[in-house]
């Protein structure tokens, strides 16, 4: 596709976007007050209130093992006292965003449940990264990893013709999967999804984690996410877990290591981390 073309097919797919993947209005909901300073926890409760689906999953969630809390929480009230705001948001987006990641993605080689092994194995490695460097909330680290790429999810659905030049072009070269959609579309699908999280109306940490997780050294400079999620997306491909077509050639910036405080021989024990917890 030439340049023009290239800008044509990537407005055409973000006007698109609200349709392709919308997220549950009780969710949109959340997100919506919890950017109103005048909102308060009653505001939350009384909204989830409203969509019983949503507390129940949100409820187990709340009494999983990872929280650890010795007795059962039975109440949206109590859940929202117990975790705060900003739990429950992310607990809200992680309920609904995970069944999406289920479907498999041909353009990608990912089958069934393929993209959300490899999304909830990056969640789960940016969270434990979150957890020894303490500079990022660990449950906010979570669903970084889980959305980061939610772009394909898109791309699968839109750019299926394309695809097949942007595979033939990997497999002929020395070129990063990341640089060939690049070539071919014009864009990756870091770059879709972080239109994606805009739709949504998502912090611009969020947007911008997802945006340049193949290419941290783009983020902006107190944005150590991405680097985050950057190193515990490579973990996972290390580890091969749901990786497709772009794990091949895959890009690593070593300069991330050391921006979050980690060395080489951190990896191997990050690992086992993962593994153990998923
Ligand atoms: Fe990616
Ligand atoms: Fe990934």
């Amino acid at each position: 596709m030439v340049d023009k073309d290239k800008e044509a097919f990537l407005n055409k797919i973000v006007s698109g976007l609200t349709d392709l993947l919308p997220l549950p209005t009780t969710v949109m909901a959340i997100i919506k007050i919890s950017k109103n300073p005048n909102s308060n926890l009653q505001d939350l409760v009384k909204l989830l209130d409203k969509d019983q689906a949503m507390v129940t999953r949100i409820l187990r969630l709340a009494n999983s093992s990872h929280y650890g809390f010795s007795k059962e929480i039975k109440t949206i009230n109590h859940a929202v006292v117990c975790l705060g705001f900003k739990t429950i948001q992310n607990m809200a987006l992680t309920v609904s965003v995970s069944p999406m990641f289920q479907q498999s993605l041909d353009s990608y080689l990912l089958e069934k449940e393929g993209l959300f092994k490899h999304s909830n194995a990056v969640a789960v490695g940016s969270r434990i990264i979150a957890q020894q460097q303490k500079y990022v909330d660990p449950d906010e680290s979570y669903v970084m990893g889980l959305l980061h790429d939610v772009g394909k999810l898109i791309l699968d659905q839109c750019a299926k013709e394309q695809f097949v030049d942007v595979i033939n072009l990997v497999k002929k070269g020395n070129i990063s999967f990341i640089e060939a959609e690049e070539q071919i579309l014009g864009f990756n699908h870091g770059e879709i999804g972080a239109k994606v999280a805009e739709k949504w109306n998502l912090s611009s940490e969020l947007v911008e984690t997802i945006r340049f997780h193949h290419n941290p050294e783009q983020a902006s400079e107190n944005n150590k996410s991405v680097h985050m999620v950057h190193i515990a997306n490579y973990l996972v491909e290390m580890m091969g877990i749901g990786i497709g077509y772009d794990g091949l050639n895959y890009d690593f910036n070593e300069k991330s290591l050391e921006l979050i405080g980690l060395r080489n021989e951190d990896m191997e024990p990050l690992m086992v981390s993962i593994m153990n917890e998923l």
